[in-house]
């Protein structure tokens, strides 16, 4: 599609946008509008978007093991709710804080690359539908949305957290830091799961390229995408925003081989803790040993992570690791949890497991790539109601509640069943 932006046509399109854009679009938001779960968004994402870009919001790497162990992970848990907790919806209170900061859910969009792959909306949406919502927005720092276009849609001071690539480039790298300090970025997010790229070969097998390649391929995927085909037809290309030198989003892997710096270690990671005022999480940790070191180093926050099973291969789902990690550091440091989320029943289990935030990349991603804004603030809005349902249910009215009460009524299916033969046991007098 590249020669329609290089002749200048996508200004022509664009004009007709007004009239096409609603015709191209109906089919879309009438799959929105009937969209009950996250599953369901997944379908109308997959639905609107051209193939390959679906497959890279999608895909994790090698065999998947990891992305859908993440997932599978919460059903090891289960919820030994109390009865007649007298629990009206309107006594429920979803108030939390993160990095320091008041936050209506305890929920939140973790920070994604190239959002405007999947819709045109980009980063803007999920930023949109977090101030909608009242919780903290993450912003990558493989944007495609500039820190000004996320300003025109936060209130000035929204808690909001920059995600930070460590480049080779040290230059880069300040000026991405000056660029978030200016944006009014308070807290930041090492990402140290990503030194080398993960092995994502639907994306190989798709042949992922931004812009599609005129192959039979891409084309036959655009015209199969007809309102994200027009999208991208009618707007102006998308690139890094905060990279200021000109990377275009073409081959995503082949810029982040060449930027990231695999080199770089605990050292460096103090020197940044140092060099950023204000809260800083390490995100990527999955094991107790790492996460006292990184407090150590200087971080501030712990956000436990394996990029949404999408680097290494046979990592553990982050939420198993998560009790371990907790009680490693005690209960006063802040940590975050992310990974395989689906449900509200999900982000209870990390809360209830030791985390005091949870973040969710693909379920916010799938909205947006469904429907934009309308997309990703349905999304939360899913499991906003999700989360009220259950703690209803469960009997905790809010979530430092759950927080304090989380080990008694969170258990691991292991440790249930091995009380219930106990009891079994102890009521025959076998005991
Ligand atoms: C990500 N993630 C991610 N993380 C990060 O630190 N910087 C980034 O640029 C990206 N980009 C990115 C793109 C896409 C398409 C996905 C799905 C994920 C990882 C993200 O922040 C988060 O850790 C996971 O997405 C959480 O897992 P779930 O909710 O996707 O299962």
């Amino acid at each position: 599609m590249s020669f329609i932006h290089k002749l200048g046509l996508h200004k022509a399109l664009g004009a007709l946008s007004p009239a096409v854009r609603p015709l191209l679009n109906a089919a879309s938001e009438r799959r929105l509008a009937n969209a009950v779960n996250i599953a369901d968004l997944r379908t109308c994402a997959k639905a609107r978007m051209h193939p390959m870009c679906f497959g890279y919001l999608d895909s994790g790497s090698d065999d998947e093991v990891t992305l859908r162990r993440n997932h599978d992970a919460y059903a090891e848990f289960e919820l030994h709710y109390h009865v007649l907790s007298g629990l009206s919806p309107e006594t429920l209170d979803l108030r939390s804080r993160v990095f320091g900061r008041d936050v209506a859910l305890p929920f939140f969009a973790c920070p994604t690359a190239g959002n405007r792959m999947f819709h045109d909306e980009g980063e803007a949406a999920a930023a949109a539908a977090a101030a909608h919502h009242g919780t903290l927005y993450g912003l990558s720092s493989l944007a495609t949305t500039s820190i000004g276009g996320i300003a025109e849609q936060l209130p000035a001071g929204h808690p909001k957290v920059f995600q930070l690539y460590v480049w080779k480039d040290r230059e880069l790298l300040r000026d991405v830091l000056a660029q978030a300090r200016e944006g009014g970025f308070d807290a930041l997010a090492l990402t140290v799961d990503f030194t080398w790229y993960g092995n994502r070969e639907r994306d190989i097998r798709n042949g992922f390229t931004i812009p599609p390649k005129y192959t039979p391929k891409q084309v036959l995927g655009a015209l199969s995408a007809p309102a994200w085909t027009w999208d991208l037809i009618s707007n102006e290309p998308y690139k890094y925003a905060l990279l200021r030198e000109d990377v275009p989003a073409e081959s995503l892997a082949s810029f982040v081989n060449e930027q990231i710096n695999p080199a770089f270690d605990w050292a460096d990671a103090e020197w940044l803790c140092q060099e950023w005022d204000g809260p800083v999480a390490i995100k990527g940790v999955v094991r107790p040993d790492d996460a006292r070191r990184a407090l150590d180093a200087g971080f501030s926050t712990l956000w436990v992570s394996n990029h949404g099973g999408r680097q290494l291969e046979g990592s553990p789902a982050t939420v198993s690791v998560l009790p371990a990690i907790r009680a490693a550091v005690g209960p006063d440091v802040e940590i975050i949890l992310d990974g395989g989320v689906q449900r509200g029943t999900d982000i209870l289990k990390g809360l209830a497991l030791g985390a005091d935030a949870v973040g969710v990349g693909k379920p916010y991603l799938y909205g947006l790539g469904a429907g934009g804004t309308a997309g990703v603030v349905r999304a939360l809005d899913i499991l906003k109601i999700e989360l009220e349902r259950a703690m209803g249910l469960l009997g905790v009215r809010t979530v430092a509640d759950l927080k304090a009460r989380g080990d008694d009524l969170v258990r691991h299916r292991g440790s249930s069943a091995r009380d219930a033969q106990g009891a079994r046991y102890a009521s025959s007098g076998i005991v």
